[in-house]
């Protein structure tokens, strides 16, 4: 086998990748982790509910693809298991988990099903294994998304180290990670994973601004999205003068704003309107969503 990341964990072999679920988290995941050869197709696993979903990944090259989750489940009792199923399915996943089974640890992608629910739930596993949630976004289809993962340090835990810098690595294929203590887990999903699809809408916003004072569509929307990718790589890249760690947003702001211009008028007109507000408010109401979700997944 080669090219594929090896879990050092003192075991003398390489555990499967057993993905539940093979949706579209499950294909940005998998995609981007054969992409960077983290692992080789022949040790990825996954189990899915139609066999019209199976074929498809088995034209895709993948040999060990499942309709029935016990059968795999049993088939891999050690493993890595990543959970990728939407969250009204996780019950019935975790009823035909067979008890015997000795994972190396669990990722769960499900948004809204905190750590102490995912123990709870799998209670035959969960005592010797570290559970990791993981948020990743849509922009994990093309490599770019802003995970964020949680876990439970547990010293009685052999190698937790080894499956965290594992599970680091694994989520670093489709992009940026942070990890961060749980009960921040919500907001960081908010700005991480819901923004963006606000950010879609603002591009949409400024394209529109555009379109009514006359510019054509296809070119408003590609200045916009420009524009705002070009942005947030200043912010990103330090080569611009600006250090994310020491500086405040405001100091590039304040570059762009000549004095009397037309940037300061446009700053003047978003905080007439709330701008910054209607944003904060906004990550506000998804992190609160995401905690009433939580207190549901029972
Ligand atoms: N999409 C995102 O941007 C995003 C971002 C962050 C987190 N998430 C989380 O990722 C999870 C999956 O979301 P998704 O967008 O990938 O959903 P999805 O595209 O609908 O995929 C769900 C997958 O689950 C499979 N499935 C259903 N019942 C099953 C069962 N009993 N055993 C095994 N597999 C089963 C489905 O199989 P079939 O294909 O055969 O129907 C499908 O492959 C959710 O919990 C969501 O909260 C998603």
């Amino acid at each position: 086998m080669t090219g594929s990341k090896e879990l050092k964990d003192g075991s003398s072999e390489n555990a499967p990748l057993v993905f539940i679920g093979g949706g579209n988290m499950a294909a940005a995941l998998i995609t981007g982790c054969v992409a960077k050869r983290f692992v080789e197709k022949d040790r990825v696993v996954i189990s899915v509910r139609t066999e019209k979903s199976a074929e498809k990944w088995r034209q895709k090259g993948y040999v060990n693809v499942f309709t029935n989750t016990l059968e795999m489940l049993e088939k891999y009792p050690t493993a890595i298991y990543i959970i990728c199923v939407k969250p009204q399915i996780f019950n019935e996943v975790v009823s035909s988990w067979p008890v015997n089974s000795r994972p190396k640890f669990i990722v769960s992608v499900m948004a809204g099903v905190p750590l102490p629910t995912l123990s709870a739930k799998l209670p035959f596993v969960s005592g010797n294994t570290t559970i990791i949630r993981m948020m990743p976004s849509v922009a994990s289809s093309i490599g770019a998304a802003a995970t964020t993962m949680c876990y439970e340090k547990n010293d009685k835990i052999e190698n937790q180290d080894a499956y965290i810098k594992y599970a680091r690595e694994f989520a670093e294929c489709i992009g940026t990670v942070e990890i961060i203590p749980e009960r921040c887990f919500n907001p960081a999903m908010a700005i991480g994973a819901s923004s963006p699809a606000w950010t879609f809408m603002y591009i949409e916003s400024l394209a529109d601004g555009a379109v009514a004072q006359g510019l054509g569509r296809a070119e408003a929307k590609r200045i916009a999205a420009q524009a705002v990718l070009g942005a947030a790589q200043m912010l990103l890249n330090s080569e611009s003068g600006f250090d994310i760690e020491k500086q405040h947003f405001g100091w590039l702001k304040d570059q762009v704003c000549s004095p009397g211009g037309t940037t300061i008028e446009g700053v003047r007109a978003l905080e007439k309107h709330g701008f910054r507000s209607a944003v904060i408010e906004a990550v506000s109401a998804a992190s609160k969503k995401a905690d009433d979700m939580a207190k549901t997944a029972k």
